[in-house]
């Protein structure tokens, strides 16, 4: 958090890749001005997070990409989600990967970066 009346640091654009080099569900991790960050595909869109845990600091972006299980009011599971949701590779916390927002506690988020695409190039912005 920047304290109040602080200057934030300027983000930087990197060109993480070509939008033909990421497909439809995959994932690259890369290193950029020694952030380590994970840039995801889903449904076509571009994500980053940066590679660290908010729990104990594990390789977050390395762990699978799933669904997860939906609330409902039965007492049945019902898998949804597919797709959208990264496991941590370490103790298996769920997060979406378009906000980084925890499925197992709403004030958990892991960090995220915002991404653009210009001219076929998808641009992380840390
Ligand atoms: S370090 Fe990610 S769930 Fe524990």
């Amino acid at each position: 958090m920047v304290p109040r009346g602080a200057k934030r640091k300027a983000k930087k654009k990197y060109v993480a890749c070509r939008s033909s080099d990421l497909p439809l569900g995959e994932r690259m991790i890369l290193d950029l001005d020694g952030k380590n960050v994970g840039l995801f595909n889903v449904g076509g869109q571009y994500f980053a997070l940066h590679n660290r845990c908010p729990h104990t600091g594990g390789p977050l972006c390395l762990g699978p990409i799933t669904g997860t299980a939906q609330p409902t009011t039965g007492r049945n599971f019902e898998y949804g989600r597919e797709g959208s949701i990264l496991r941590c590779a370490w103790h298996g916390w769920e997060f979406e990967i378009e906000t980084g927002q925890s499925l197992v506690d709403p004030k958990i988020r892991a960090r995220k970066y915002p991404v653009t695409v210009e001219d076929g190039e998808v641009m992380v912005h840390i």
